[in-house]
């Protein structure tokens, strides 16, 4: 099929080689001009493992270009929309300024026939209001509402074979007709078996956001359950590996630490709020409240843990935090939870130097006041104490006999209890956690 995607972001540039491989054409659109260039020489502008290699598999196929042109989308039969919604500056809502200039732009150059596809997180709602667009200035065209569920640092693998499609479409034979031709699009993962549910548009809208709402919720449960754990006297991991055996609840996203953040979960349950707000039903999702302040404590308690452990001197302490990304495997610093920490040590005055494998540069534009290096043993030289706030792989396996020779004190943080406790203490580490007593 002839394909477009507008927004080239996490989403849509994964999104775009993910159709290209397999087979369809797929034009590329974004309006950053660098992020276009990279893209056409083979290379992923942000770090996710696996992308370079699929860019480089599709370099000399011609079956994946990229523009800056809008205009280039005429002649695709089926247009994703792939673009932002960041939180508004100052409320709660999702700022869809992205999303409603892409839709007005795409509509100029779509045929009868067209599917257009939003993939972006919307308020309920949205779908709605936008299909009026479509309908007015694209007449026979017809708008699909299609959320996408990959996780950073694995969107190649999830977009080739997700755990599950959705298509949001409108009643009658339009609808019917749409969902042929993303049928045709999702031939290669439907013929894998993957489930598919063809629902409304505000199904379609409400199944993304309450399924990030709800993988929060995890979070956040787990880590209330760790506050208790930290006035109790007990150990949050094992509680998590006891309750996880119950196929009911699970052991995924049960990891207690410094909590949740992304350009996603954060921005989605606070959109979510205000959306339900504005639709009277605020009481039903008023408790995603408490889930956004379970989670920022955690940040507030690693803070006050680093002060404690440091017996109050914070001003001009050596402190290595390892870790920037809001996650491993990504370079994304958006409401990063490491960052953040990071931030509030150094304006309590701690003399911070941050490492990361590979957010080093997206964290040096939001945070330029902070000291970076990519090189763990470097952040690890001299310091008095050292925090482990995102648990990348070189972090988990750090040797804590070697990094003691460097240390100038062997004091650790584990923010996210990903770090081999026993083997830490053995070593003659003073190791404190999140939830563990
Ligand atoms: C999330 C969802 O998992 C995806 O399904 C969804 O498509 C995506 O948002 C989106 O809306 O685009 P992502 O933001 O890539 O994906 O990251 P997650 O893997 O969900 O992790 C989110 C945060 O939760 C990270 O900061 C992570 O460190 C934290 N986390 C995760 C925990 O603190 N504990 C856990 O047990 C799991």
């Amino acid at each position: 099929m002839r394909i477009s995607v507008v927004g080239l972001g996490y989403l849509g540039a994964v999104h775009a080689a993910s159709m290209a491989s397999l087979g369809h054409d797929v034009v590329g659109v974004d309006v950053d001009a660098a992020k276009v260039e990279s893209l056409r020489l083979g290379k992923s502008p942000f770090y996710e493992p696996g992308f370079d290699d699929l860019l480089a598999e599709l370099q000399d196929s011609g079956r994946l270009t990229v523009s800056t042109d809008l205009a280039s989308v005429a002649g695709c039969d089926v247009h994703f929309v792939c673009v932002g919604t960041p939180q508004s500056a100052g409320s709660l809502a999702a700022d869809l300024r992205y999303v409603d200039t892409a839709f007005t732009e795409v509509v100029g150059h779509l045929a009868p026939g067209d599917v257009v596809v939003g993939k972006s997180t919307v308020p309920v709602g949205t779908a709605a209001r936008l299909a009026e667009v479509v309908e007015a200035g694209a007449p026979g065209a017809t708008l699909v509402w299609n959320p996408e569920f990959l996780r950073e640092g694995h969107a190649v693998d999830d977009t080739l074979h997700p755990d599950r499609i959705v298509y949001g479409v409108p009643r009658g034979p339009a609808g019917e007709r749409a969902v042929q031709v993303l049928d045709a699009v999702y031939a290669a993962p439907l013929a894998d078996g993957t489930p598919r549910i063809v629902a409304d548009y505000p199904t379609a809208e409400l199944v993304k956001v309450a399924a990030n709402s709800f993988l929060a919720t995890k979070i956040s449960f787990i880590n209330a359950m760790a506050e208790l754990c930290e006035v109790a006297g007990g150990d949050v991991t094992q509680l998590a590996d006891a309750i996880g055996h119950d196929a009911r609840i699970g052991r995924q996203f049960l990891n207690a630490g410094l909590g949740f953040g992304g350009g996603c979960l954060p921005k989605d349950i606070r959109a979510f709020m205000a959306r339900a707000d504005e639709l009277g039903a605020g009481e039903a999702v008023a408790f995603l409240g408490e889930v956004d302040r379970i989670n920022n404590r955690r940040r507030e308690r690693m803070v006050e843990l680093a002060a404690e452990v440091l017996g109050g001197a914070v001003r001009g302490a050596r402190v290595a935090l390892l870790g920037a990304a809001f996650k491993p495997d990504s370079d994304d610093v958006r409401d990063s939870p490491a960052l953040d920490v990071a931030v509030r040590l150094s304006d309590a005055g701690a003399d911070v130097i941050v490492a990361d494998p590979q957010a080093v540069e997206p964290a040096r534009s939001r945070a330029p006041q902070l000291t970076y290096t990519r090189d763990v043993d470097e952040a690890l030289a001299g310091a008095e104490l050292v925090l482990l706030l995102t648990e990348w792989r070189e972090y988990r396996e750090l040797d804590p006999v070697a990094v003691g020779e460097v240390v100038a004190r062997r004091q650790v943080l584990d923010g996210r209890n990903a770090l081999d406790r026993a083997a830490w203490e053995a070593a003659g580490w003073t190791y404190r956690s999140l939830g563990r007593a």
